[in-house]
């Protein structure tokens, strides 16, 4: 089996579900439940026994050992994080405590279970570290794509720490040659993201008639990724990666969020027309995020011209699945808004002007 951690947020869902589907090999999945993990995105799997689900921290290392022991797992793949922009501008410590000190001890753990493997176990043992295209910093627009040779430059908190954890995981590689991948990825979309984040915040607002929050011009760019390819190319990185190796995945898909945006809300026009008019008209400029990067994109060549890998979906084909999703599943959204979330909305937003 393999070890799962994080996997009952977003893409940590989204991988589970995938990998038992795709490979049919059972999966522990270590899961603290912070407010961004659901175990409804797992309900398919409840009475599954291909997934076993354990509540707890990444940085417990008594509670490490004793599932590295129990269940003696090929590999690890790490989700776990706080991974919310805005919510490390307005509390970076829980960063800092999952991000870098609950990788450094999951590093730990996994090193001594590696090392107590037998030399065929020993050597085939993966630990693949999943983290994000923000490492590198903000592009200019003319700017060529990130490649992995790209310095790190992190700008935001969040970024930072998931930069620290990328240098924690390469040392302990280099240092005492536990064989480990990291990959960088672009921003992912698709069923199970939580609403905090642009498009699926931009579409249950839009829903609830409410004012789309679009930063400063809205002309900062992303790059973007249906999560389900995310989910392939992790599978294939684990399967055929280097050890060692890092590799950026992205979906050669960059656009400004203003044009996201009206994409959504293009589509909701089509397909849940709003008699009170255009869903665009809720659009409304607001301040912008401190520090905000400017652009990120990444060049996926390396995973293509190695690993066999691309994307499936174009943006066109996810965000339209995407928003299909959001209006086939009301009540997984309307359980997920709950007083915790619009505590954060009321943090987040109350304070910034209409731009
Ligand atoms: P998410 O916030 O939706 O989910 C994070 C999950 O980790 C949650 O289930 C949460 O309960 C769990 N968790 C948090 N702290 C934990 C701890 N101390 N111990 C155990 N579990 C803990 O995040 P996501 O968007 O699914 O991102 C998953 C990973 O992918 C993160 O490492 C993130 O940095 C990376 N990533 C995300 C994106 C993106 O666009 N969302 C893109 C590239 C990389
Ligand atoms: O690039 C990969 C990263 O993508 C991941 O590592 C992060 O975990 C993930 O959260 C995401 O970070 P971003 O900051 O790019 O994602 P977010 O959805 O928060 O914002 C996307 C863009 O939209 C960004 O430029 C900020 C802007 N935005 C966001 C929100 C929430 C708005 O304009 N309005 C909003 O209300």
């Amino acid at each position: 089996m393999i070890l799962v951690t994080g996997g009952a947020g977003f893409i940590g869902a989204n991988f589970v579900l995938d990998w038992v589907e795709a490979t049919g090999e059972p999966v522990l999945n270590l899961d603290a439940l912070t407010y961004a993990g659901n175990l409804e995105n797992l309900a398919s799997l409840k009475d599954d026994p291909r997934h076993v689900f354990v509540h707890g921290d990444i940085a417990d290392r008594a509670l490490l050992d004793r599932l590295l022991a129990d269940h003696r797992p090929r590999a690890v793949v790490n989700f776990a994080a706080e991974s919310h922009v805005d919510r490390s501008i307005h509390g970076p410590g829980a960063f800092i405590k999952t991000n870098v000190e609950g990788t450094f001890t999951l590093l730990e753990a996994v090193r001594a279970h590696w090392l107590a493997l037998d030399a065929a176990a020993r050597a085939s043992f993966r630990f693949l570290h999943v983290s994000t295209d923000e490492v590198y910093g903000s592009l200019g627009p003319g700017d060529p794509p990130f490649r992995e040779t790209h310095p790190y430059e992190p700008n935001s908190p969040y970024s930072a720490s998931k930069a620290a954890s990328d240098h924690l995981v390469r040392a302990w590689h280099h240092t005492y040659g536990l064989p480990v991948l990291t990959t960088n990825c672009s921003n992912n979309y698709g069923p199970y993201h939580f609403p905090e984040k642009l498009i699926p915040l931009m579409i249950v607002n839009a829903l609830a008639g409410k004012p789309l929050p679009v930063y400063g011009d809205g002309m900062q760019v992303r790059d973007w990724l249906y999560v389900k390819d995310h989910c392939s190319a992790i599978r294939t990185v684990l399967e055929r990666g280097q050890p060692g190796q890092t590799y950026n995945v992205g979906g050669w898909n960059e656009k400004p969020n203003i044009e996201i945006v009206r994409s959504i809300c293009a589509l909701l026009d089509e397909m849940r027309p709003d008699p009170a008019g255009p869903y665009a008209r809720l659009v409304k400029h607001v301040t912008d995020r401190p520090g905000h990067d400017r652009r990120y994109a990444i060049d996926a060549s390396r995973i293509e011209r190695e690993l066999g890998w691309r994307p499936a979906e174009t943006f066109e084909t996810g965000i339209r699945k995407t928003v299909r999703w959001y209006l086939d599943h009301p009540d997984w959204v309307a359980r997920v808004q709950s007083g915790a979330y619009r505590d954060w909305v009321d943090t987040n937003y109350a304070g910034r002007s209409t731009a």
